[in-house]
């Protein structure tokens, strides 16, 4: 076995991520850009230093894991959405916004604008619009063209693929336009202190804060506040808490599941600042 193949044997041992699901060059491109922070010439010596230190697993699987999502990536919580949210959302109103924070390759809001789609036949006045946001304008490229293999689609019914999915002549699989069209993608960075817009019934950010400072994730969530309508939601990622200093701006909804709404009665500084222009 070459130092590479020994090198994702480990990976996959120490870090549990199947280095095969992946293409060859992306883990590659990732390790590399590990090695020269680290200053190690060679797959050999930065398997030697990898092996035995802790942090740099940590770098490393955060450095594989940056864009990695799925569709309806935590089936719960996408069923409690799809389930009681959203019916209950297009049950009272006539227009929803929902923000998809830190959206990757698409995947996430490409989920919703799926639900959106099946449950608004049945009130098609209901105007939604999924606000689609990443910092990366690569991941972006590829969630606006929203072109997917099939194994990325593993979690969806062939159902719903055949209805909201067209194959294309390499194989591939398109999203179809009448999904696209519940979606506005944009680059934005979350740490820029604005939100997207404004009025927004749901904000989910999810898997997007592992290299913020405990800081940086508060001042997130403030952010976060004044954006959602009263009551609106907020979705965190499964492995991801509320931090202590901003708890009391929102209250549990589903604490397993991490899905909260927004304490009303708390305003926040930003709120009455109003920094962030409601739009359209
Ligand atoms: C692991 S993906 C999460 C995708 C999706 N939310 C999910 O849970 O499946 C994390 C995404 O956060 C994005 N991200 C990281 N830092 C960001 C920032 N400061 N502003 C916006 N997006 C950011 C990354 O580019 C990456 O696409």
């Amino acid at each position: 076995m070459d130092d590479f193949g020994a090198l994702t044997k480990s990976i996959e041992a120490i870090l549990a991520i199947q280095c095969a699901n992946y293409k060859e060059d992306y883990i590659k491109r990732r390790i590399s850009s590990r090695m020269r922070l680290t200053g190690k010439e060679d797959f050999r010596s930065y398997l030697e230093f990898f092996k035995d230190n802790q942090a740099e697993q940590e770098s490393l699987r955060n450095a594989l894991t940056i864009n990695v999502t799925k569709f309806w990536r935590d089936r719960e919580v996408f069923d409690i959405i799809h389930k009681e949210i959203l019916p209950d959302l297009i049950k009272r109103k006539d227009r929803i916004r929902i923000w998809s924070a830190g959206c990757a390759t698409g995947e996430e809001p490409y989920t919703l604008a799926l639900m959106a789609h099946d449950m608004t036949r049945l009130r098609p006045n209901v105007q939604i619009t999924i606000y689609a946001t990443d910092i990366d304008q690569e991941a972006l490229r590829k969630a606006k063209n929203g072109i997917y293999d099939k194994r990325v689609l593993e979690n969806l019914t062939e159902s719903q693929i055949r209805r909201h999915f067209s194959q294309k002549d390499d194989g591939k699989y398109e999203v179809r336009a009448h999904l696209k069209e519940y979606i506005r993608f944009s680059q934005h960075d979350l740490m820029s202190g604005k939100a997207v817009t404004g009025n927004l019934d749901i904000i989910l950010c999810r898997n997007v804060t592992i290299y913020f400072t405990e800081a940086q994730k508060n001042e997130l969530a403030r952010t976060f506040h004044p954006a959602l309508v009263s009551g609106g939601y907020y979705v965190l990622g499964k492995t991801e808490f509320l931090g202590r200093d901003v708890e009391k701006l929102y209250v549990p909804y589903n604490s397993l599941q991490k899905i909260y709404r927004k304490n009303d009665g708390m305003q926040h500084r930003s709120a009455i600042t109003a920094r962030i222009p409601a739009r359209g």
